[in-house]
């Protein structure tokens, strides 16, 4: 089958190859029809005459989109035809034979344009259809560089690659846990990971230091435009690194990356800002704050770190919920306690100071959307426990549900760090584009649906009998 892909016909002057791919247009010209042949590097200008015999009347028959393997010969552009302006402007493709592989019905809906005008259900519900759009073509590929880009850049630092599980356990990220049933536990159910943040701490007591993972998230959130019930994050942990080596870390990759692949692309301050979170919120009133000079430059990154933020947030009753604190980031963040207090003088703070206690945490804003966010972690059992009390929770429960977690803290723990990037968010931005849905190759509905596979759905009876689950109708 194929050996030649469209852009390399170019270097193949004078020579007869088989070219395979999809029909872009077809045009007629009395006798002469000219079939502009597509595939995944470049597109060509074919000219299909009689001379091909049989073939001619199958040629008279394509329409776009179909499949075809072309046979014939690449030649150089008469001179009054050549078009500089395209890749493969200079050369012709002079047919021979057809073949047709595979028919193509009209597509509903045009793929060639940027898609903007077409409502966005109709794009979803053919998305394969979608995709064969050059912007969203383009946004596949950038969001695959970037991850081959990142991973380069993280394994050149002596950072490894890790996964983790994604049946696991519901824990207190934040947002509501996805849940699976367990079929071999009646009554049991794993949680997808809202992120891996209990695994990649396990990950620094078992010697690793320095851990990144591209990884899928799960939370069952209501979606926006940068908000997806499945989202990837770049999520890293390191060993025995201040606040300040994270963030110089984080700004020397980011650096890399915008230099490498987003050349025509400026910072509006680097290194970037560190704001914090109280000038943040006086200056901005956002801990997300847009410090673009000019917000209609689609090439300014208004990057900045966000640091110094409370532990703790007061949220007032709503709905079924008490008031209540909150942990701004999660329960797991160190707190900043002055130096030298007694660990029974933490403890007192947080029952009493809540309020006033900043953490070791940080957040990426760029231009006004929160791309990531990390800390330092608490290791020490007690100041955890009085943490989630603080949160609402009993000092048992906290033993009983964290029990594997405290007991590693237990075993040689460094103290350590991380950050997790929305990289959905970040790839969204510097594609210029509105919404998180426009560069995930998959994207669910505004009520996350997947509109092509059609699910959430029903499942049979049987299964559910397995799952030991009945369905209150
Ligand atoms: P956090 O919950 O702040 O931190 O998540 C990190 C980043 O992930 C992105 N993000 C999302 N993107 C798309 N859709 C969503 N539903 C969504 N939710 C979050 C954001 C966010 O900044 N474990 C910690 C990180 C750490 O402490 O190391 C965590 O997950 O860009």
């Amino acid at each position: 089958m194929k050996e030649i892909y469209i852009k390399d016909a170019v270097n193949l002057i004078g020579q007869e190859i088989d070219l395979y791919g999809w029909v872009e247009t077809r045009r007629d010209h009395g006798k002469i029809i000219f079939i502009d042949l597509k595939d995944s590097t470049g597109t060509i200008q074919t000219v299909c005459g009689p001379w091909m015999g049989e073939g001619y009347a199958l040629i008279e028959k394509v329409r776009s989109e179909w499949v075809l393997k072309l046979t014939g010969l690449v030649k150089v552009r008469p001179d009054n035809m050549k078009n500089e302006k395209i890749p493969l402007g200079n050369v012709e493709f002079e047919v021979k034979k057809v073949e047709i592989l595979n028919e193509a019905n009209t597509h509903p809906f045009d793929v060639y344009g940027d898609g903007h005008d077409i409502g966005e259900e109709i794009r979803m519900g053919k998305k394969y259809l979608d995709l064969k759009r050059p912007r969203m073509r383009n946004n596949l590929k950038k969001r695959a560089l970037t991850f081959k880009f990142i991973r380069d850049y993280l394994y050149s630092n002596d950072f490894l690659e890790i996964d983790t599980p994604y049946l696991t356990k519901s824990t207190p990220e934040g947002a509501r846990d996805f849940l699976v049933p367990s079929r071999l536990g009646a009554g049991l159910f794993y949680a997808l990971p809202q992120s891996p943040q209990q695994y990649k701490q396990m990950l620094m007591v078992s010697q690793i230091e320095r851990y990144f993972q591209i990884v899928r998230c799960f939370r069952d959130e209501d979606p926006r435009g940068d908000r997806q019930p499945e989202f990837t994050q770049l999520d890293i942990e390191v060993s025995f690194k201040s606040e300040e080596q994270i963030l110089d870390l984080v700004e020397k990759m980011i650096k890399e990356i915008v230099d490498k692949l987003y050349p025509e692309k400026h910072f509006t301050e680097f290194p970037f800002p560190r704001i914090d979170y109280s000038e943040a919120m006086a200056k901005y009133n956002s801990d997300k704050p847009d410090i673009r000079k000019d917000k209609n430059d689609k090439n300014e990154l208004g990057f900045a770190f966000i640091v110094n933020f409370p532990m703790f947030e007061w949220h007032e009753k709503q709905y079924n919920e008490d008031a209540r604190f909150v942990a701004v980031h999660h329960p797991f963040t160190k707190i900043r306690f002055e130096e030298g207090l007694s660990q029974a003088e933490k403890t007192k703070l947080i029952q009493d100071n809540t309020k006033e206690l900043k953490a070791f945490q940080y957040d990426v804003a760029l231009n006004g959307c929160e791309v990531a966010g990390g800390s330092l972690r608490e290791t020490d059992a007690d100041i955890l426990e009085a943490v989630f009390v603080k949160l609402g929770n009993t000092a048992e429960d906290f033993r009983n549900q964290f029990c594997h977690y405290i007991e590693m803290f237990g075993y040689g723990v460094p103290p350590h760090g991380g950050v997790a990037f929305g990289l959905d968010r970040l790839l969204m931005i510097l594609q210029g584009e509105e919404s998180i849905r426009e560069v995930i190759p998959f994207p669910k509905t505004g009520d996350n649906r997947d509109l092509m596979m059609n699910s959430p759905s029903m499942v049979d009876e049987k299964q559910l009998k397995e799952l030991h689950i009945k369905i209150n109708k």
